[in-house]
């Protein structure tokens, strides 16, 4: 284990190193003049090449990558299903018209939506999580003739106009007023809850003061509600048993259509191949994105005939670029059939309880861990600064998180005011590769 860690063999990679004779140090040069800055300060190593569930450095440094590059390839980096993939795409049509079509989608379509409940069966292809949430949307104003949009404090939808509004993990200051009828109601994060009473002993009070709440504040033109069935960027929030069935009666009592965003739980992340298969809960719609083009940009708007039809004939318009290209679709057809043929959602079951029984072991050394959640390869590792207090530790939570890239594990942050590790490697991560990155932890907080 360590940094001394240089390839070790996993790589399959060998035409795509930089040039040994390139400068790095003019490449940051580079770097600094021309790229804008988006948000948290770029890692000032270059990757030069990543394979299964390693990065490797221009220096061939090997790193253990904990975060499925942006929670997204979750098939491990460059899978032969993928490089196939996009070689068949190559050697076919790459792009086409968006009235066009190439074979594969036919094929994606039927395939995805095998995985779903029967009134989940019609799928718009795009590209971003942003524009399935943003698909998702437009539908559910058309369809009920509403406006309003509730979602969860914390919840991350994506930074175009429609999902941002909706987004309040954080990035909302500064740009002025967001869409006219969005509104948030309190996540239900257990371990910080926000009706403070019901510590320890949830009763769902948070969603009853949401329904109150909302009965005072809405101006009756609710048109759906958004959430994630697990909370990513608010720090790997877990709803306590029964929220989500609560929310869902409440929704159909109140004739409001129920998104669920799964860009980062769908397709075989938490140990089911939906998240709302574990609640138990459809939605009305579905946003996929992250997790099905597993590190290639493809999102999906699923939803039932019945909301297709009814739109279709209000005229729905969502036409963008890149909408059912070839490229992308026949990706995510080789995605959705690894997922079935290498059963990727009972392994990440069984792979999520093994690092999470190892980061318990952890815990018991470690004061810095106040708490451990998730479900299957999605794991939140909450950072206090001590476990009475419960207040976030920004600083060690960061320290640390440097501390382990040198070593030789990268593990992503979420931002806001939380400070929680967001531990979601690829599916086909191995229980080696797991030990190892548990030991990087543990020398970590020891040595940062
Ligand atoms: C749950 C969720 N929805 C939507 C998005 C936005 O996706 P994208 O960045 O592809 O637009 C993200 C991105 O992190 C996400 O985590």
């Amino acid at each position: 284990m360590s940094n001394s860690n240089k390839n070790p063999g996993t790589s399959t990679s060998s035409t795509c190193h930089p040039e040994p004779s390139e400068n790095t140090e003019e490449l940051w040069g580079l770097v600094d003049k021309h790229l804008l800055h988006y948000g948290r300060d770029f890692v000032r190593e270059f990757i030069s090449h990543a394979s299964g569930s390693y990065l490797y450095t221009s220096e061939n440094r090997a790193i253990i990558d904990f975060s499925s590059g942006q929670m997204c390839a979750t098939l491990g980096h460059n899978h032969p299903a993928i490089l196939g993939a996009m070689r068949r795409a190559e050697e076919s049509v790459i792009h086409l018209d968006s009235t066009m079509l190439s074979p594969s989608i036919a094929h994606l379509g039927k395939e995805l939506c095998d995985l779903l409940p029967e009134q989940l069966s019609k799928v718009l292809f795009l590209n971003t999580g942003a524009e399935s949430n943003e698909a998702a949307i437009r539908l559910a104003k058309l369809y009920t003739g509403k406006f309003e949009v509730i979602a969860l404090t914390g919840s991350w939808h994506g930074t175009t106009s429609g999902a941002a509004s909706n987004t309040y993990a954080h990035g909302r200051k500064g740009y002025g007023p967001s869409m006219p009828g969005a509104m948030a109601i309190p996540a239900p994060n257990c371990y910080r809850c926000p009706i403070a009473q019901c510590k320890s002993t949830c009763n769902l009070a948070c969603l009853d003061f949401s329904f109150d709440y909302l009965e005072s504040v809405s101006v009756g033109s609710i048109a759906a509600v958004l959430v994630e069935p697990i909370q990513s960027a608010g720090g790997i929030i877990v709803p306590p048993d029964g929220y989500l069935k609560k929310l869902r009666k409440w929704c159909d009592e109140h004739s409001i259509l129920l998104i669920f965003d799964e860009a980062q739980t769908g397709l075989g992340r938490v140990g089911a191949n939906f998240a709302f298969e574990i609640e138990q809960v459809v939605p009305d719609i579905l946003s996929l994105s992250k997790t099905l083009g597993a590190g290639v940009p493809l999102a999906a708007t699923v939803t039932s005939p019945q909301i297709a039809e009814t739109t279709c004939d209000k005229g729905f318009s969502h036409y963008t670029s890149h909408a059912s290209d070839p490229l992308t679709v026949e990706v995510g057809l080789a995605v959705v059939r690894t997922l079935v043929a290498d059963e990727l959602a009972a392994r990440a079951g069984e792979m999520g309880q093994y690092i999470m029984s190892g980061l318990r072991e952890l815990q018991k050394c470690h004061e810095a861990i106040g708490d451990i959640r998730g479900r299957g390869l999605l794991i939140g590792v909450e950072i206090v600064k001590d476990r009475e207090t419960r207040t976030p530790d920004k600083e060690r939570m960061t320290s640390v998180s440097e501390r382990c890239f040198e070593l030789g594990l990268n593990i992503n942050r979420v931002g806001g005011p939380l400070s929680v590790w967001r531990i979601a490697p690829p599916l086909t991560i191995s229980k080696a590769e797991i030990d190892l990155s548990l030991e990087i932890m543990d020398k970590a907080f020891d040595t940062a």
